[in-house]
């Protein structure tokens, strides 16, 4: 068997098995060599109705720059068929952002859209982030130079956040911790409830849907500012949201908005601790730690991929895309598109075209809190950077295995701090 037999079998593995994420450097030499010789690859595997995977970055903008071609629908992330059958028996998934298109996404997303602007988000958030990530710093003081960042500060700095916006007090952080981990990280057995991801998904719906409607009555009674407020009194062509509305807009968000954060803020630090030079750099030169986010971003891409549908015939590079087509826009591959990045695979905080990464897509779908994601990243690095006196690995680390939302699960770190001021 050559060389390419055996990349092209791996292919498929590669973008189905959540296993293949935990060695990601085996994942990247796969994906490298789609990328070279078969950048949009169909993929049939047992379990798995066919898709083609989209690995170059070029090809993703051009396929989500036409959403009317190619929808998200009910369907926007990949799942076996018997996951696919599990949550429909289930009750189906709820519909929110992400499985709407057209005009019904355009004023859903118009809710909120002006809440997450940059300008409002600075207003409205810059102070409270400040705050966790100076609470985050000091504990990690607190746990006396030894921890692993990913479980002990990485995953409860971003979860406060979306705790804040979302009108949820702080003593229902272990409630939400378990919601959000069930719903997104569902492949990974550590992170579900249930024997499968179909299940872990249900069970997070059902105890999400009680949770909110509590949130929802008392921010119509008494609206506050915060996120939760807008959305409970959001209105739609002058009605205001049904119930099943306001209930998509706060899963989104608390899902969205948790794990995706917590995982780069974890590998952020990984990859400055596995290269002291540009942990240096950083300390030296503040005004790179805002490039230094979309460089970490990039870095992790912690949404691996997302699904669009073809309405029609479409043809891209070589192929013709018929209607009903799956395509997996595969996000990892391309931060990693030597044709966009130089040296794709150093991690440089000084990278000139870091925010060309497309860790939070592009087009109608784009992200809602890609600023919010940059003001935590920043934020914190911000405030540990001039703190931090020493750090380490103090044993290996470990990655999430999920096909779908993944990145480092555990980074166990030695280090030395000192107070703030
Ligand atoms: C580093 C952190 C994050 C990453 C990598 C990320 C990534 C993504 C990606 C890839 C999409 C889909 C884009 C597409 O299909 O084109 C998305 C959508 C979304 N994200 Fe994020 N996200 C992050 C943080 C957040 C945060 C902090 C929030 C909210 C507080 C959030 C809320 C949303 C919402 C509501 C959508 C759906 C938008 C739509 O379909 O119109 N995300 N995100």
């Amino acid at each position: 068997m050559d060389d390419s037999t055996t990349m092209y079998q791996q292919a498929d593995f590669i973008l189905t098995d959540p296993q293949r994420y935990l060695d990601l450097d085996s994942w990247h030499r796969t994906a490298a060599w789609l990328r070279k010789h078969e950048p949009i690859h169909r993929v049939e595997a047992d379990g798995f109705e066919p898709f083609y995977a989209i690995t170059r970055h070029a090809d993703i903008i051009e396929i989500e720059r036409q959403p009317e071609k190619f929808p998200n629908t009910m369907q926007p992330v990949l799942m076996s068929r018997s996951d696919q059958d599990q949550v429909r028996q289930g009750g189906g998934t709820l519909k929110t952002l992400v499985h709407m298109d057209g005009p019904e996404h355009d004023s859903y997303r118009g809710v909120t859209n002006d809440w997450f602007k940059p300008n409002a988000i600075r207003r409205r958030m810059e102070a409270r982030v400040s705050e966790l990530s100076r609470k985050y710093v000091d504990r990690m003081m607190e746990l006396g130079g030894k921890c692993d960042f990913a479980t002990d500060i990485a995953r409860f700095y971003p979860l406060q956040v979306i705790m804040s916006i979302l009108g949820v007090p702080e003593i229902d952080e272990p409630l939400m911790l378990r919601l959000t981990q069930n719903l997104l990280s569902g492949d990974d057995p550590d992170f579900r409830e249930g024997q499968t991801r179909a299940e872990s998904i249900n069970a997070g719906v059902a105890k999400f849907a009680q949770y909110f409607n509590e949130v929802t009555t008392a921010r119509r009674a008494n609206p506050v500012g915060d996120l939760a407020s807008t959305i409970a009194n959001g209105q739609i062509d002058g009605q205001p949201l049904d119930d099943v509305q306001t209930f998509g807009y706060y899963v989104i968000v608390a899902t969205a908005g948790h794990d995706t954060t917590s995982i780069s803020l974890a590998g952020g630090l990984q990859a400055l601790i596995e290269r002291p030079d540009q942990l240096r750099l950083l300390q030296s030169n503040p005004a790179f730690i805002d490039n230094a986010a979309d460089e970490m971003i990039r870095w992790i891409t912690p949404v691996r991929h997302f699904l669009r549908h073809a309405q029609g015939d479409f043809t891209l590079g070589t192929i013709r895309f018929h209607k009903g087509d799956r395509l997996l826009l595969s996000y990892l591959s391309a931060n990693r598109d030597e044709s966009v990045f130089e040296e794709p695979f150093r991690f440089d905080v000084s990278r000139a075209n870091a925010n060309q990464q497309l860790a939070f897509g592009i087009g109608v779908h784009f992200c809602l809190g890609a600023h919010l994601a940059r003001m935590e990243l920043r934020a914190f690095f911000r405030e540990l950077l001039p703190r931090l006196e020493s750090i380490e690995l103090a044993s290996l680390t470990e990655e999430i295995a999920s096909n779908f939302v993944g990145g480092p699960k555990r980074v166990p770190i030695r280090y030395r701090i000192k107070p703030g001021f």
